[in-house]
This record gives structure tokens, sequence and C-alpha cells, in this order.
């Protein structure tokens, strides 16, 4: 596909976003370019999907449940049950129609990025990890992250989905089963 101009993307990241949630998509932006470049995947798609990764995250949940309904978007039980895991769905959406992004990887990397899934791509799991272990990211057993992943995406994308599953149980929040099934996917593959 023919990526977009990354000034003007960047540009128009920006005008969506909280100047707080754009130094943070700077950090994945540097940290999914660092990743990609490390485990020889493609930079290019890195960063596009990293700019775009919360490109709806700071709309309010009604008018991220709106646009989910303008897009045929149909939450499972649980996500319509956390509105923090809607603007990675809706957000996909606006990167294929508004930016006009039609590279199905990049689509799902931005559409799975909060919860991972089992049979991640590469670049999956490029932008999953650079969202937790960012720059701006800080909290207990972050620099462990980040040191697994100079060596080993999938082993560091294994120790975030932990990480942050046992967070969201810590919370008492509802944990997405995609979450899971990543995890016991990466498991699988490495017994
Ligand atoms: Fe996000
Ligand atoms: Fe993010």
């Amino acid at each position: 596909m023919v990526f977009p101009d990354e000034e003007a993307l960047a540009a128009a990241v920006r005008r969506r976003l909280t100047s707080q949630r754009f130094a943070h998509t700077v950090g994945v932006v540097e940290t999914a370019d660092q990743l990609a470049r490390r485990f020889g995947l493609d930079v290019q798609r890195a960063r596009v999907a990293a700019w775009l990764h919360d490109v709806a995250k700071d709309e309010p949940p009604e008018s991220l449940l709106k646009r989910a309904k303008e897009f045929d978007i149909v939450f499972d039980e649980i996500t319509a049950r956390v509105t923090e895991l809607w603007h990675a769905l809706v957000g996909s959406e606006i990167a294929r129609r508004e930016f006009g992004i039609d590279d199905e990887d990049v689509l799902a990397a931005i559409r799975h990025h909060t919860t991972g899934r089992a049979g991640m791509s590469g670049l999956e799991q490029v932008i999953f990890l650079a969202d937790v272990i960012e720059p701006g990211r800080a909290f207990p057993g972050v620099d462990e992250l980040r040191r697994r992943s100079r060596e080993d995406l999938e082993g560091a994308v294994l120790a975030a989905l932990e990480s942050t599953i046992c967070y969201v149980i810590r919370q008492g929040g509802l944990l997405h089963p995609d979450a899971v099934a990543a995890r016991n996917h990466i498991l699988l593959r490495r017994s």
C-alpha cells in the first residue's frame, strides 16, 4: 500500500489527541521503530500503526459507540462492557476509512493492541509491546519488560500480557478472553 506522508499523519493524529496522549503516541512510534528494526520487521508499517493505534482514544464513550454503529462494528459481550477497549476497534476503522490505510496487518495491529489475540503477527506484537513499554510508561516491572524486549519479542509480549492480565484482575475488572488466548497461544508455541 501507499502509506501517508508521515509528517501529515502525525499532524492529523495530533489534532485528535490531548497533548499527553500525543506524547504517549510519539513514545510508541519510537519504541515500535526500534523493535521493528531489532527483529527484522517492516519499520514503516510499524510507525504508521503506532501513530494511529490510539487515534480514537480521546473520544468520549458516547461518540465511540456512535462511530462503532456507523462502522457496523459488533462488540462482543465483554467488549460491550469495557469502554477502554472500544478505541482500538473504532480506531482501526478510522485508520481504514479516514486515513486510507488498507494494509490488513497494520489495521489488525491497531485493532488488537489493547488485548492482544492468539496468533499475533510480528507487527501486532510490536505495537502491543511498544504500547506497554514506551518511555513514558512507569509501573512496577516495566524495566524488566524493556530488558526482555531487547532479546526476545515473543517472550516480552508474553510477560507484558501477564502484567496487563494481573493488573486487570487486581482492579477487579472484566478480563477479555483475547488476552488469555494470546497468552495461551504463546505458551503452547514455546512448550
Ligand atoms: Fe490504546
Ligand atoms: Fe496507547
